[in-house]
């Protein structure tokens, strides 16, 4: 038996989890997962012979583990067996790859924001989502002051985009004694943010001396103590759509929110950049579809239920449209390839050759709309706000 709720795994047969199995409950960790993957592997109509398979199997073992290690030393919970079977039923041997690759868009998307943060800097001043920035955070406004702030937290931050968009127009209404956090689960990002504070000092914008950054899991601030009731403004840019437990960043966001508080988060509901590297990825490999934006995160009514669920109240929930505006399309779509984590994950089975024709490829559907090299793309995002 495995997965929170004694539940079996589907496909492996009765007793798949034959170790001590993983809680989720309780977050605590064991072995369990090792036992999965070998009873996976047993169950499955893989024959002894078909080495190449098992090769590959045993391969993704070993990145398994490493990946188990990575979340457990942050202490991060691994999702219920039950979420990574059943992708890809074919044989049974196919579906169990499938299952661990499932666990890879976990670690690798946290890992590769950490590669990428560096990078990313420069979407805090240029790019579409500083129009989306800027729409949340005069929505938030119009609906409770940043004037009247005790504590605002930044959450999912990046490089500060969204809180450091909020300095930048409303850092002079601020109260001196607000609190501001600037907090993300990737080290990397953290790490960036730090080094932009003190570029940001040293250019004379003192306002950043005040801001706090924190390694923080969103789905679960209790784990770092953060208390009920402690801020009054709370921002998640793009952050809902790609964590694997969203519904806790919620209760989390509603819990530490103080009474009256106010939270507002953004989402895509289309993006034709993404769209055009996925054409291409495509193209050139059939079959490397990035992943979507979940369902849930992706209409204004399924956020708005979302929020209403976790307990929010007052809920607002609005497109707005953003364009990727670019001089040169080169500098873009080789930016795109190498940074945004769910294109990295993959190219990870490219080769560089592979990766560098579907920029070609790429740049060659750029060129047949815009022939003047520079144009724009357009995406549909969400902005929502909700009250405690
Ligand atoms: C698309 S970026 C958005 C960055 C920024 N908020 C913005 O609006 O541009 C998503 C961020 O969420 C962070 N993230 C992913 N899972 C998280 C989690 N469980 N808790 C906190 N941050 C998380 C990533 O490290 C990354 O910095």
């Amino acid at each position: 038996m495995c997965g929170p709720d004694g539940a079996t795994v589907k496909g492996y047969g009765e007793d798949i989890c034959q170790g001590p199995c993983h809680d989720e409950r309780n977050g605590s960790f064991s072995d369990d997962i090792e036992e999965v993957a070998l009873a996976g592997h047993e169950n499955a109509t893989v024959k002894e012979d078909d080495a190449d398979l098992d090769e590959a199997i045993r391969g993704r073992h070993e990145q398994l583990r490493n990946e188990l290690h990575f979340l457990h030393q942050r202490d991060l919970r691994v999702s219920p067996c039950e979420d990574e079977v059943g992708i890809g039923v074919g044989r049974p041997g196919a579906s169990y790859i499938l299952r661990l690759r499932a666990r890879r868009l976990l670690f690798e998307q946290t890992e590769s924001w950490d590669e990428s943060a560096s990078a990313l800097l420069k979407t805090a001043s240029e790019g579409p989502t500083t129009v989306l920035n800027k729409a949340l955070l005069e929505k938030i406004n119009t609906i409770c002051p940043f004037a009247s702030a005790t504590a605002i937290l930044d959450t999912g931050c990046g490089v500060a985009q969204v809180l450091g968009s909020l300095l930048g127009t409303y850092g002079v209404s601020l109260p001196v004694e607000t609190r501001l956090v600037a907090a993300d689960l990737s080290p990397g990002m953290i790490s960036v943010v730090d080094a932009r504070r003190e570029a940001e000092v040293s250019a004379g914008n003192s306002i950043w001396n005040r801001v706090e950054t924190a390694i923080w899991d969103a789905q679960n601030l209790a784990a770092v103590g953060v208390p009920d009731e402690t801020f009054s403004h709370i921002t998640a840019g793009l952050v809902l759509f790609m964590v694997e437990r969203p519904q806790d960043v919620l209760l989390e966001t509603h819990r530490v929110l103080c009474d009256g508080g106010l939270f507002g988060m953004t989402s895509f509901r289309s993006v034709q950049w993404m769209d055009l590297v996925g054409e291409a990825l495509n193209a050139i490999k059939p079959g490397s579809d990035l992943p979507p934006i979940p369902a849930a995160w992706a209409s204004t009514q399924s956020i708005a239920r979302q929020l209403e669920d976790a307990g929010f109240r007052d809920v607002t929930a609005e497109e707005v449209k953003t364009y990727y505006e670019f001089e040169d399309p080169e500098p873009m779509t080789r930016f795109n390839v190498a940074n945004i984590p769910s294109v990295k994950m993959v190219t990870a089975e490219f080769s560089a050759d592979e990766v560098e024709k579907a920029i070609q490829w790429m740049l060659q559907w750029l060129a047949e709309r815009f022939s003047s090299g520079k144009g724009k793309l357009e995406g549909i995002a969400i902005v929502a706000t909700a009250r405690k």
